[in-house]
Order: C-alpha cells, then structure tokens, then sequence
C-alpha cells in the first residue's frame, strides 16, 4: 500500500509522516531530503546551481541513501548538513529542474516497489504515486505555519523573526506552486486536511483513521471483484 501525504511547507508533514510510517510499520520515504541532498552536492562541488545540465549531472552521481531517521549522500551521513538555511535557499533551482524531477520520480517508485510505503512531498499524489491508494494533502494557514516554526526555533534557542518568517514561507508556497514540473497541488482524490489547531498527535490520529478507511475500503473492493 501506497500512502502519500503532500503539502506546504510547515504544515508538519514530516514528523507526522514518519509517526504515522512507524505506527502502520510502512517504510517512509522524506522526498524532500533527496531534493535537498542534490542541491548540497552540488554546492560541495561548487556546480553552478543555475546550470540546469551540470546540475542534472551530479543528480546523476549522486546516491541517496533514506534509511530510518538518517539520510545519506554517497554513504556519507548528511541528516543534518541537509536542513541548513543555505541549502533550503538554494534548493529553488534543482526543483524546478524537470529532468531532475523525473529522475527523483524514477527513484522513489524504485525504493517503494514491493513494500507499504508512506511518501511525503508535493507531488507524490498527482505525479510520482497517482494511482496510490491513499493520498493526504495536508495544509494549514500560513500564519499558523509559520508561527508554528517561530515557536520551534524559539525552543532550540533561536530568536526568530515571525515576520520573515511568514515572507520566506510565502516565498516557498509561491515557488513550489508555480513551477510547471511537479507543482504543489492536491489530487483530485486527495483527503484534505487542515491542521489549524491540531496537535502532532490529533494529526497523526486523524491521518491514521483516513488510512485505516483506505484500507477496508480496498479491501471490499477486492472482494468484490
Ligand atoms: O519538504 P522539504 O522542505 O524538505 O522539501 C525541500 C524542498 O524540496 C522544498 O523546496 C520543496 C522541494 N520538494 C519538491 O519540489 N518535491 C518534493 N516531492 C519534495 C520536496
């Protein structure tokens, strides 16, 4: 079983993604992370992030390795490398790359041949899994997103700024809707769901629940049959 959970920036996909993997005993695939990993590779190895074929070609090279928690480019452990300010600002480019895209594509359907996955990402619904049997597009405000990361970083002791935030975020949303590969959009079959006021946890029960109905309803239907 295919279970895809796509969204905003900030909507909490991640974590409720990965609670919700480990609870059905799904393996979770991060997209974002393979997206990121190429765009540290090629700062690493100063590619110009704006030359869509060199870029293509270090995607090429590249092996992601997403195991439980940890990610991996080129067996070098990179979780935390990834999630830096510098790589997110960068990340634009290789993105809107629409052979990358297809590549990244490729390899998601090859790490989900053959076991229940749960995948989280923009365009894991409409492009890379449309025939998946349950597709979630998860969102919230905008404010809420972002005032959800302003308390975030506020935890880890980073004074944030709550208004550059909302820009910055207003900024992804625009870009990751408005590129003609891969957008950020709902499928037509996709449960909605807002989380304005839910906790990680009602996230995670509510998402569970959708599942869980996904599931006996592919079921009668194979009776049925
Ligand atoms: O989910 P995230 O913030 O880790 O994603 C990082 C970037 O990758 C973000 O700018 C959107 C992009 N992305 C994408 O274009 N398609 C995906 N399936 C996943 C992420």
């Amino acid at each position: 079983m295919i279970v895809t959970i796509d969204g905003p920036a900030g909507a909490g996909k991640s974590s409720v993604a990965l609670k919700l993997a480990e609870t059905l005993g799904f393996f979770f695939l991060d997209t974002g992370a393979m997206y990121r990993c190429i765009t540290l590779a090629c700062m690493q190895a100063q590619v110009d992030l704006e030359d869509p074929a060199a870029t293509l070609d270090m995607a090429q090279c590249c092996q992601i390795d997403l195991a439980k928690g940890s990610v991996a480019l080129n067996q070098i452990d990179v979780t935390r490398q990834i999630r830096t300010p510098a790589v997110a600002k960068s990340i634009k480019p290789i993105a809107e790359n629409p052979e990358i895209r297809a590549l990244m594509v490729q390899q998601q359907r090859r790490i989900c041949a053959g076991q229940d996955c749960v995948t989280e990402g923009r365009d894991q619904g409409t492009v890379a899994f449309p025939d998946a049997e349950c597709k979630i597009f998860l969102t919230a405000t905008p404010e809420e997103r972002a005032r959800r990361r302003y308390q975030q970083l506020l935890v880890i002791g980073i004074d944030a700024d709550y208004d550059e935030i909302l820009r910055q975020q207003n900024q992804r949303d625009e870009n990751d809707s408005n590129r003609l590969a891969g957008p950020l959009i709902a499928a037509p079959d996709a449960f909605v769901v807002g989380t304005d006021g839910m906790s990680e946890q009602q996230v995670h029960d509510k998402l569970l629940e959708i599942v869980r109905l996904r599931i006996v309803d592919n079921t009668s239907e194979s009776v049925t049959k």
